[in-house]
């Protein structure tokens, strides 16, 4: 269907598959999500099993209305009330106290439920429609990029799940920005649309965890964001990224040793690299981190797709959506877990 204009009697069916413990995916403005009824163990239950997620990774909860949090969460900071004026709808989930009727399923036991009100109208109709929240991971098997398009999401997921609804590519590309709010501190947990810069207008006092520049995450703040301990947003072959002044001159020499051992070298350069030939993508312009955010994430599940025995890529600046951009490919570079 069209993003800005759900079918009413699509909405409704996949409303009824949520209603009665289905799984259901869904865009966003980020990317696709994969929708089951918050409230629902049963049902949470099972969207962790179809993604070969870890128990211990806690859900954001979407909702449709201010009405809708309150179902979720309480003792709302001032401070978590003025990000969700200045914010939503968008690409920013608020970590807050839970409610006692949210499942321990949802929130891996946390006494704390992370909520967020989609920029997308097809997933506010379809939340509106079912009138639950819904709790909704990225819609990708655990460990592999995040989809951003229902293509992307059958790949992964076709068979594990009731439904996909189609509404085209991801606006934004990346997941969202989380925030964890306690009284009048607000830190960022990761990166997302909404950066550093546009928080600190609305809380000059914000500070981002060090975990959410795709540094290896302390064992505080894995308590905290327990995301950040897992594998995260890898293509099946190995990634390398390179970084700094001289990184197209390091990137052709590392395709040139690659090939030179016989493999299959995919390359994520920027228009400006002037590299060019097979299996090179030029993904954007180094003077449109958004348009590479856009993407990023199809364009690793497209050179999985040819084949190739490694990925090259070309960083960019972490102004902007950059630094979400770039915390993504850190960790997609990181060969093992950081922890556990
Ligand atoms: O853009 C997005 O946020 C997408 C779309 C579908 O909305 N969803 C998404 O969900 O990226 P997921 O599950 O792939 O990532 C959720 C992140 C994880 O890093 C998780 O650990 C963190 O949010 N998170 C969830 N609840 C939390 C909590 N109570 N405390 C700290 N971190 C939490
Ligand atoms: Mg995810």
């Amino acid at each position: 269907m069209h993003p800005d204009g759900p079918d009413p009697k699509v909405i409704a069916s996949a409303a009824a598959l949520l209603q009665g413990g289905g799984l259901v995916a869904f865009p966003t403005e980020t990317v696709y999500g994969l929708g089951a009824d918050a409230l629902d163990p049963d049902a949470v239950r099972r969207l962790f099993a179809a993604k070969g997620r870890p128990a211990d990774n806690p859900l954001i909860v979407h909702v449709a209305t201010r009405r809708q949090v309150d179902q979720v969460a309480r003792d709302i900071p001032a401070l978590a009330q003025a990000l969700m004026d200045r914010f939503w709808p968008g690409p920013l989930a608020l970590v807050l106290p839970r409610r006692p009727g949210v499942p321990d399923e949802t929130t891996a036991g946390l006494e704390t439920v992370a909520v967020r009100m989609p920029d997308h109208t097809v997933a506010r109709a379809l939340i509106e429609a079912t009138g639950r929240p819904v709790a909704a991971p990225s819609a990708n098997r655990s460990g592999s990029p995040s989809p951003t398009t229902a293509l992307h999401v059958l790949a992964d997921l076709e068979g594990r799940i009731d439904a996909v609804v189609d509404a085209g590519p991801c606006r934004v590309g990346v997941e969202s920005t989380v925030v964890l709010v306690v009284g009048n501190q607000a830190t960022v947990l990761r990166l997302g649309a909404v950066t550093e810069a546009m928080l600190r207008n609305v809380v000059p006092s914000v500070t981002v965890a060090a975990s959410a520049h795709g540094a290896a995450a302390s064992a505080d703040e894995t308590v905290r964001s327990p995301g950040l301990k897992h594998r995260h947003y890898a293509p099946k072959a190995p990634v390398r990224l390179f970084e700094g002044p001289e990184r197209v001159a390091a990137l052709s020499a590392a395709r040139e040793e690659g090939v030179a051992r016989g493999e299959r070298v995919g390359m994520v350069v920027t228009e400006e690299s002037g590299l060019h030939g097979p299996d090179v993508v030029p993904i954007a312009s180094r003077k449109d981190p958004e348009a590479y955010a856009r993407a990023l994430y199809g364009t690793l599940r497209h050179l999985d797709g040819l084949g190739v025995d490694r990925i090259l890529v070309e960083g960019i600046a972490t102004d902007g959506i950059g630094a979400a951009v770039m915390d993504r490919l850190r960790r997609a570079a990181a060969q093992e877990k950081t922890t556990g």
